[in-house]
C-alpha cells in the first residue's frame, strides 16, 4: 500500500516499508507491506513529528488526580468521561498517567513519596508495583462479540506476545492467578474455579483438567460465573495493589462487558479501583446509561466528566503550536478555527493538510508535501490548503468515516 493508506493503518497493522519501480515513474516509489494486524490496535491520531502540549482541561485533568488520589487513598472511584470524538478523551487519559508517572517523589499526590514508581503491569511480580494501570478498548468491529472490552484488559494483564501460542498464553494465567493465592489475594479454592472461567473467555487452552470444568455447564451459568470470576479476579489484584481500569470507547462496547462494569461498579467498596470509563454521548447506545448507574450504586464516590468544545482562544493556542507558519493569511486561521469547532482532532487534521499543502515550514513529516515557491503556487496551494480545511472538517468528510460511522457521530477513524 501507498504512503497515504499506511499513514492512516499504522497502528493497527505491522508493516515493512520497501520501494517500487514503476512504469512510467522515474524514481521508486515508497511502499508499505503489512505483516501482521497488532493485537491491540489503535486509532491513528496527531501529526507525525508534532505533539502540542496540553491546551486547556486543567480542571478535567484536576478532577482526574483527584479521583486517583482517593483510590491511592483506598476508595474506589467511577469517573465517566464522555465527549464528542475527537475532542482529546483519550489525550486526557494520557496525560493523567503521565502526571502519574511524573508525580513519583513529587508530593504532589499527598499519598507519600514512594507510591507512584510505576505503571506498567507487572502481573507475577512478587512485590507489587504501587499502581496497576490496565487499558481496554472497545472496537467498532467487535460491538457484538461478548465480554470484547474485559478479554482486552485481561490481556494487557497478562501481557500477551504475538509469537505465543494459546497454550503458552494459558500456563501464564496459570501462573498469574495461583501467584495471587501466594500473596493471599485469593483463596486456593477460588482459583480453581476462576482459572478455568478465564480461560474460557479468552479461549486459551491449559493442557491441564482445567480444560474440562465447563463441559457440563449450561450457557447462563457459565455467563453468571463468568460475571462473579471476572469481578473477584480484579478485586484480588486491586488488593494486591491500587488498580485504575481504563474502559475506553465504550460507545462501542457489546452488553455483556456493560452489565460487567455494572458489577464492578458494586466491588468499590471491597477494593482501590478506579472505574475510568471513556465514551462519546451516543444516547442510543447502553453505555450511556452508566452514568445513571454509577450515580446509583456508587454515591459520593463517582464523578461526571463531560468534555467540552476548545474555545476559540484556547484552539488558536493549538494551531500555533502545532504550525509555524509566519505570514499564514488571517483570513486562513480563521477558517481554520471556524471549520474545527473547537475539536482538537479537526485542528489537526486541517493543520496536517495545510503541511500537506506546502503551508508550512513546520517540523512535521507529513507524506505528499511538495515544495513550493512563491508566485503562483503559493496561489495554488492556498487554494489547496483551504479545499482540504473545509474537507478535512466537514461533518462526514476526510476523516474516513465509514458510513455507519458518519450516521450517527462524525467519527474520526
Ligand atoms: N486539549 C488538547 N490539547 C492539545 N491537543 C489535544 C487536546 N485534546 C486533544 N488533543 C489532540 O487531538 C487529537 C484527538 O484527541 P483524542 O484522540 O484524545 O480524542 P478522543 O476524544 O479520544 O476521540 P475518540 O472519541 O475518537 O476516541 C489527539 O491527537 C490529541 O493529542
Ligand atoms: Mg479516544
Amino acid at each position: 500500500m501507498g504512503e497515504v493508506t499506511q499513514r492512516l493503518a499504522r497502528r493497527a497493522f505491522a508493516f515493512t516499508s520497501c520501494s517500487l519501480g514503476l512504469k512510467g515513474l522515474a524514481r521508486p516509489t515508497p511502499v508499505y507491506r503489512v505483516e501482521r494486524a497488532l493485537m491491540r490496535p489503535e486509532k491513528a491520531r496527531g501529526i507525525d513529528g508534532l505533539r502540542a502540549e496540553l491546551i486547556g482541561r486543567d480542571e478535567e485533568l484536576a478532577k482526574l488526580k483527584a479521583a486517583l488520589v482517593q483510590v491511592l487513598q483506598g476508595r474506589g472511584q467511577v469517573v465517566t468521561l464522555i465527549g464528542e470524538a475527537g475532542l482529546g478523551k483519550s489525550r486526557l487519559v494520557a496525560e493523567l498517567r503521565l502526571a502519574a508517572l511524573a508525580g513519583v517523589g513529587s508530593g504532589e499526590w499527598g499519598v507519600g513519596e514512594a507510591l507512584v514508581a510505576s505503571l506498567s503491569p507487572a502481573p507475577n511480580s512478587p512485590l507489587p508495583t504501587p499502581i496497576l494501570w490496565l487499558e481496554g478498548r472497545c472496537l467498532e468491529l467487535t460491538m457484538t462479540a461478548g465480554y470484547s472490552l474485559f478479554v482486552d484488559l485481561l490481556r494487557d494483564y497478562f501481557a500477551w506476545r504475538p509469537e505465543e501460542d494459546d497454550r503458552a498464553r494459558g500456563e501464564r494465567l496459570s501462573a498469574c492467578v495461583r501467584a495471587l493465592v501466594e500473596q493471599g489475594a485469593l483463596s486456593a479454592e477460588r482459583i480453581e474455579e476462576i482459572g478455568p472461567l478465564l480461560g474460557n473467555l479468552l479461549s486459551l487452552r491449559f493442557g491441564t483438567d482445567w480444560d474440562d470444568r465447563l463441559k457440563n455447564a449450561g450457557p447462563e451459568q457459565i455467563r453468571h460465573q463468568t460475571f462473579l470470576a471476572v469481578r473477584d479476579f480484579f478485586v484480588a489484584v486491586a488488593r494486591r495493589q491500587p488498580l485504575v481500569l481504563i474502559l475506553e470507547d465504550l460507545h462501542w462496547a457489546d452488553s455483556l462487558s456493560l452489565d460487567l462494569i455494572s458489577l464492578l461498579m458494586e466491588a468499590l467498596p471491597l477494593a482501590p479501583l478506579l472505574l475510568l470509563c471513556v465514551y462519546r454521548p451516543e444516547r442510543e447506545h447502553k453505555c450511556w446509561h452508566l452514568g445513571t448507574i454509577a450515580a446509583r450504586k456508587c454515591l459520593g464516590q463517582y464523578t461526571e466528566l463531560p468534555l467540552r468544545e476548545l474555545t476559540s482562544e484556547q484552539s488558536r493556542r493549538l494551531v500555533e503550536s502545532l504550525l509555524t507558519i509566519e505570514n499564514l493569511p488571517p483570513t486562513v486561521k480563521e477558517r481554520i478555527l471556524e471549520k474545527s469547532r473547537g475539536n482538537p482532532f479537526f485542528v489537526e487534521e486541517v493543520v496536517r493538510s495545510l503541511i500537506a499543502s506546502g503551508w508550512s515550514t513546520g517540523r512535521a513529516r507529513v507524506p505528499a508535501a511538495k515544495p513550493w515557491v512563491h508566485g503562483e503556487p503559493e496561489r495554488r496551494s492556498r487554494r489547496s490548503a483551504c479545499r482540504r480545511v473545509s474537507r478535512a472538517s466537514s461533518p462526514a468528510g476526510s476523516t474516513g468515516c465509514g458510513r455507519s460511522c458518519s450516521r450517527r457521530c462524525r467519527a474520526p477513524p
